[in-house]
Formats: C-alpha cells, structure tokens, sequence
C-alpha cells in the first residue's frame, strides 16, 4: 500500500492506494486557520503533523499495516516553517496566501530588480512566496530570526517529523525563491540576500527520491513496519499534476482547491519574459508553467458557510440555469491576488446588484468570477504563444458538474475529466509507488494509472455568451484597482 498526504490549507487528505493503483480510502481531517490581520494567513504545524498521524490511522484501520510501503506528499506551497535548536516551531507558519511582506516583495522586485531575481531564481517576487516572508521575519521579529535552525516548506515538516530527514524537493523548493530553477540547487546569491546559510536549508531531491524511513516511534506508534519508505513528495500543484496525469510536454492542468491554478507541463526549462506566469520544476523530473489565483473554492466556501450559512453547496447550485447571462459579476479578489494582478491590496467585489437580483445569481457570479480569474492566467500563457485547447481538472471544485461547464465554456477548453479529483492526495500516493519502485517513473505510472472518463466540451454558443462576460469582467479589476489602494 502507498500513502498519499496532500496537506492543504483547510484540511489534510490523506488516500489510500494499493499495489495495482487503485484508490482504497480517502479521509480527510480539518485543522484551524487564522487571519490575525488583514491579509495575514497563519496555521500551526503541530496541527498538521497531529490531524496528518490522526488521518492515517484511521486510513488504515481497515489493511494490514504491515503493508504499507511508502508514503509521499502533495503539500500547500511557499508557506514558511521555522524550527529552533531543539526542533520546536519558533511561530506560527506564514500561509502562501499572507500578503504582509509587501514591502520586503518590493525590496526584491524594485531593488535588487526583477532582471536579477529572473536570472538567479527563474522568477520574480512575490507576496506569499517564501524568501519575502524570511525577510519580513528578520525585519519584524529578529530575535525569533536569529534562533531559526531550519526553514521548511509546510509538507517538508511533516517529512521530518516522520523520518527525522530534513529534506525538500525541486518543485516545492521552487515556490521558495531560493532556488535556481534551472540548476535545480539553492541560489547562493538568494540566500545571501535573504540572510539566510545553506545549513539552515533542507537538501534537495526530486520528489519521487526516498530521503529515509520512518522513525522507528512513529512505526511503532502507526503500527507500520519501520522499513516505510518516505519519498519527497512535491508541492500541491506538481503532485497535482502527476495525480491528474499532466505530465510531459505541453499538457494543462486546473486545480479549484482553496488557490485556484492553471499548470502547463514542459519538457524543457522555460520562463516567460514578464514573469507573470512561475516558471517551476515539475515533480516528474522537468518543468511547468503557472499562473495561481489565491482564492478560487475558498470563495465559493465563504460564500456558502459565511454568509448564506449552509453546507450544501450542491443544493445551492441546482437553480442556476440561465448560463452566459448572468448580469452580476463578482471579483474574487478575498486574499488580494497574485496572478495575474500581483496585488495583496485588491478585495472582492459584487458588481451589477439591483433589487431582483437573486441568491442564484450571486451564487452563479461568485462561481464565474473564480473561473474569469483563471482565464486571466490562460490568456497570459496564450499570450506567450502556447496553445492550450484542453485540460485536465482536479480539486474540490471540481466535484461540481456546473463549475466544470463554466471552466469549458468560460475558458473555451475541452475539459478532461479523471476518475478521481483527488490531484494531490493521488499524485502523492503515486510519487511514493514510484520511489518504491513499483513504476520505472513519473510518466509510466501517469501513463499507467490516470483516465480520463469524460470530456466536458465547450458550446460555441454558450462560449460566445461568455467571451462578452469576460470582457466586461476584464475591465473591473482595472477600474476598481484605485480604491483598493
Ligand atoms: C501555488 C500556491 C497555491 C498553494 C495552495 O503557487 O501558492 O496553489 O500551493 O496550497
């Protein structure tokens, strides 16, 4: 048996698969989120690592845990983790969703300059990414800086704490802005700008590599062998990737989780002129392309749990109807946004309100807002000359039959539908069965494993309904962008 953790921002999933990959079990444990400030977004790693030992029990309550192999990781990127000398978390984790380092993103971009950034780290800054959070530390609290031993990405800690290897891989380290893509090593000209020594850095494997096994506690505590292999595992949208079977040259991927993210698979290493789009080392041993909206099912969740106060959100779906006319338009800005706005400042917005305006409505508009900001993204990577007629969809969001037709004619792609929606809990869970040597590699296993069971196909007419939406769409967030400020 393999063991896929996908250690999101609202709960963790942790997927149960066997030896000829099928999916046995899913389970899934909350753990607590705080927003101390405006725009700040915080969560503690002890809650991780207990609810992540809490899912797997109950995961395999039900096999002989003799069994288990392997286990692998999808983890929510950027987030920084730090530990003292005796391995306690210094503060809470700073989420890729925090938009406090502002200024210390403007240092990078402005200062040092994107020119630079693009050459040492194949990026640029921004907010939520990890090396402005570390200087955001060492401004704002330099005595809990100087006691750092480690910094680590969110599902790195759960590795050591399972296997006592402080390690990463390439595509998570990626999101760090620490580490030179291309080469695939820690940036020396990064870490000194971020006052930060290699030591105090994991080292670095592809995320289908074994960095150890469990401590022999733990096994005794899961009542799983000790030989478990612990593979790196890679971060969310790259195991994703694999979990969707995006691998290789040219393939797309679309995850509705809390981010919303558009993912574009490469054989070679390539990073678009204007840095809109992040150019990441993929968990298959290549590259991707991605643009990220920081709020995309988190907004549908809000707006179902906080202010209409239900949890169905399906029920809540079944009256929209009237697709591509929809005069209510909503900017799903909550968390501020990154791609493509780059700003921590912006907010959402209802727009077009009057006094027939219907909860369906909102509802459909908060639906279509997230998938015109992902459009946003779509139009940046058509603007680079990549041609993307198709996708393959995973994440919460795409549990919804009407979601995945918006994503269709909204984007105008063919949407490929995989069995599972489960990305990055599958895609960790195949990591670890190729570690374990159950696959030659990444794309065997995809090749072997993911199929697609149906293709939701855009209708030119509906699309063209939609193009005119978009445009009017397009114009908002420009148009508001002042008052955000
Ligand atoms: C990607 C990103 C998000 C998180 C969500 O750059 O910030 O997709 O990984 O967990």
């Amino acid at each position: 048996f393999y063991i896929g953790v996908d250690l999101g921002t609202s709960a963790v999933k942790l997927l149960l698969m066997d030896s000829e990959g099928k999916i046995r079990k899913i389970v899934s444990k909350q753990y607590p989120i705080s927003f101390p400030h405006p725009g700040w977004s915080e969560q503690n790693p002890v809650d991780w690592y207990e609810k992540s030992i809490e899912g797997i029990r109950e995961l395999t309550e039900d096999i002989n845990r003799q069994e288990v192999a392997g286990i692998s990781f999808g983890g929510q990127m950027h987030g920084l983790v730090t530990l003292d000398g005796q391995d306690e978390v210094i503060r809470p984790a700073i989420l890729w969703n925090d938009g406090r380092s502002t200024k210390e993103t403007d240092y990078l971009n402005e200062v040092i300059g994107k020119e630079r950034l693009s050459e040492y780290i194949a990026n640029i800054a921004f907010t939520g990414f990890t090396a402005p959070k570390i200087l955001w530390m060492k401004e704002n609290e330099p005595d809990q800086f100087a006691r750092i031993r480690k910094i680590m990405l969110p599902k790195d800690y759960l590795a050591y704490r399972l296997s006592g290897v402080f390690c990463s891989d390439y595509s998570d380290a990626s999101g760090m802005l620490l580490l030179d893509v291309k080469h695939r090593c820690w940036s020396e000209e990064m870490m000194e700008l971020c006052g930060v020594r290699r030591d105090q850095l994991p080292d670095l494997y592809e995320s289908y590599d074994v960095v150890g096994t469990l401590k022999p506690e733990v096994a005794s505590e899961l009542g799983f062998p000790e030989q478990v292999k612990i593979i790196a595992g890679a971060g969310d949208n790259a195991a994703a990737a694999v979990g969707t079977g995006t691998v290789g040259e040219g393939m797309c991927n679309i995850s509705l989780g809390t981010s919303g993210t558009i993912f574009i698979s490469s054989e070679h290493f390539r990073v678009d002129q204007n840095n809109a789009l992040h150019s990441f080392a993929h968990a298959d041993g290549q590259y991707h392309l991605m643009g990220c909206m920081l709020s995309a099912a988190s907004c549908n969740k809000w707006w179902m749990e906080e202010i209409l106060k239900t949890s169905d959100f399906a029920k809540e779906q079944e009256g929209i109807l009237r697709l591509g006319e929809n005069q209510v338009f909503y900017l799903p800005y909550l968390m501020g946004e990154r791609s493509p706005h780059n700003d921590p400042k912006a907010r959402a917005v209802f727009v077009g309100l009057t006094m027939d305006t219907t909860r369906e409505e909102m509802t459909q508009a908060v639906l279509e807002g997230v998938v015109f900001g992902l459009r946003d993204s779509l139009e940046i990577a058509r603007s680079l000359g990549i041609s993307i007629t198709r996708t393959r969809i995973c994440g919460g969001g795409a549990k919804s039959p009407l979601w995945k037709k918006m994503v269709a004619n909204i984007m105008n792609l063919k949407v490929d539908v995989i069995k599972s929606e489960e990305g990055p809990a599958l895609g960790g869970a195949i990591l670890a069965a190729v570690g374990c040597g159950e696959y030659e590699s990444v794309e065997e296993a995809a090749g072997r494993l993911i199929r697609v069971v149906e293709t939701v196909e855009p209708d030119p007419e509906l699309t063209e309904k939609y193009e005119n939406c978009y445009r009017k769409f397009q114009k908002l967030y420009p148009a508001l962008k002042p008052l955000f400020q």
